[in-house]
């Protein structure tokens, strides 16, 4: 037997027996391969980091770059387009841009913590209203956010490391935007769902939805879309906002409203935003996260801000300086500060009065748009007397619509037709126009019809 090329074989140790000797030999032969090539070593193979799928929504915009087709439609993104399937760049933000180029004190340094100053402020203002009590009464504390993504997140890490313990779990509608999920459940919070829309009706499911709440624990945390639901489309009606307010005060539940849409659902900001207002005069301590990345078309730019209001009090002020404090450390800690170009933007828009008279211009033709989409699918439809009720087309509001169509359908819709929704049968109405609105309401009537 050969001696093994290997010093642990000492001449006091036993001799090995053949088989023992072999599989020593073979683990030495693993050990040096591995330890041999430095790019094999990994502390994170398989069993550690499993791949993760792809984020479904990235992955269709993926698929529908590479479809050839010259008919191809995309319903999947949440982004506007205008009537050429062509990202929009809002007249105003164009014109606070110059404005914003032409500034010779323009500078690249840091913002502060939490944020440029005149933003968060014209911030406060959009989203509660100018004359609101909270404002009036020193009762906001507010923070320039990662968009609103960043500000869904900073205050989910608010409120998982300062509510009372055990952590209270958060309420989702059923469905939600899908990052909701992953962005609560990375910070450590539970995740419940309260039921929201109605298969059946195409409508919200009130009665569901307020059952729910009024079993939650007290105490619960309860996330609410301000307007235009997504990935539904449905709203309650402000009669219904006054009976989900009413459950989440007799139930004590937190409220936390997600805003990504003010102004870009109707095309009036003050109606977009009945619910925050109507839940701050009301009195409740509540959350807000607030995105201008659709209102303003400034997505990359990821404008946005993240607010704490404190109900009426005498210790309401000592309220959000404290809390203001403690979410400067969160931001500090995260982001440590944001970006500037996006908030100085639509700063710049919000603080001039004719610039502001211009966005709800703008802010009309994008909501306009979409409701002129929204009537000629229906028109089309009707035409076509496609089989099933389609009246929710128009009664849901903002960029979505959920079409009710099952996977399958919306699979062979891709497949057959070249159009390209989420597998929830949810699309984008800003996806559609002039030119193809005709075309995927044939393709909607012929999977509707031949695809069960
Ligand atoms: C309900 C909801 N919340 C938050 C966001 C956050 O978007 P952003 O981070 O781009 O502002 C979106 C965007 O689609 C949304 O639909």
């Amino acid at each position: 037997m050969p001696t093994p090329p290997n010093d642990s074989f000492t001449s006091s140790s036993p001799a090995p027996s053949k088989t023992n000797a072999n599989t020593r030999l073979s683990q030495i032969n693993q050990h040096t391969a591995t330890m041999g090539s430095a790019g094999e070593h990994t502390l994170f193979d398989a069993n550690v980091v499993p791949q993760a799928p792809e984020d479904p929504l990235f992955g269709l915009m993926a698929a529908y770059r590479k479809d050839t087709s010259d008919k191809k439609v995309d319903l999947g993104i949440g982004a506007y387009r205008d009537n050429n399937a062509k990202p929009w760049v809002l007249p105003v933000v164009k014109k606070a841009d110059e404005i914003l180029r032409n500034d010779p004190n323009l500078n690249h340094e840091y913002l502060p913590i939490a944020g440029l100053p005149e933003f968060t402020s014209a911030a406060q203002k959009l989203i509660l209203g100018a004359d609101s009590p909270a404002i009036k009464e020193s009762r906001v504390t507010s923070l320039q956010t990662i968009s609103g993504t960043g500000a869904v997140h900073l205050g989910g890490l608010f409120l998982a490391k300062f509510l009372s313990k055990p952590t209270p779990a958060i309420y989702l509608s059923n469905p939600t935007w899908a990052n909701h999920n992953q962005i609560f459940t990375n910070v450590h919070l539970s995740i419940k769902q309260y039921p929201y829309f109605s298969a059946k009706t195409k409508m919200l499911d009130l009665e569901g939805m307020l059952s729910t709440l009024k079993s939650a624990p007290q105490g619960s945390i309860v996330l609410l879309h301000a307007c235009a639901h997504n990935p539904t489309g449905v709203d309650p009606t402000q009669d219904q906002w006054k009976q989900i307010a009413e459950v989440v005060r007799s139930n004590k539940l937190f409220p936390f409203f997600d805003c990504a849409y003010q102004g870009f659902a109707s095309g009036d900001l003050a109606k977009d935003n009945f619910a925050i207002r109507y839940f701050v005069e009301e009195g409740f301590e509540l959350v807000i996260a607030q995105s201008f990345a659709k209102n303003f078309g400034l997505y990359g730019e990821r404008a946005g801000s993240f607010h704490f209001v404190a109900s009426p009090g005498s210790n309401a002020q000592d309220v959000v300086k404290r809390v203001g404090s403690q979410l400067a450390i969160l931001q500090r800690s995260e982001i440590s500060n944001p970006p500037a170009y996006g908030a100085r933007i639509a700063s710049i828009v919000l603080n001039d009065e004719a610039l502001f008279k211009q966005w709800e211009e703008d802010l009309r033709t994008m909501s306009g748009r979409i409701i002129e989409m929204r009537k000629s699918l229906k028109a089309e439809l009707d035409k076509l007397d496609t089989p099933g009720n389609w009246d929710h087309i128009t009664s849901q509001i903002g960029m979505f619509s959920f079409t009710g169509l099952a996977e399958a359908q919306v699979l062979a819709i891709r497949e057959k037709w070249h159009v390209y929704m989420t597998k929830n049968g949810r699309i984008s109405m800003a996806g559609l126009n002039t030119g193809n609105v005709k075309y995927f309401a044939e393709a909607l009537d012929d999977v509707v019809r031949n695809v069960k």
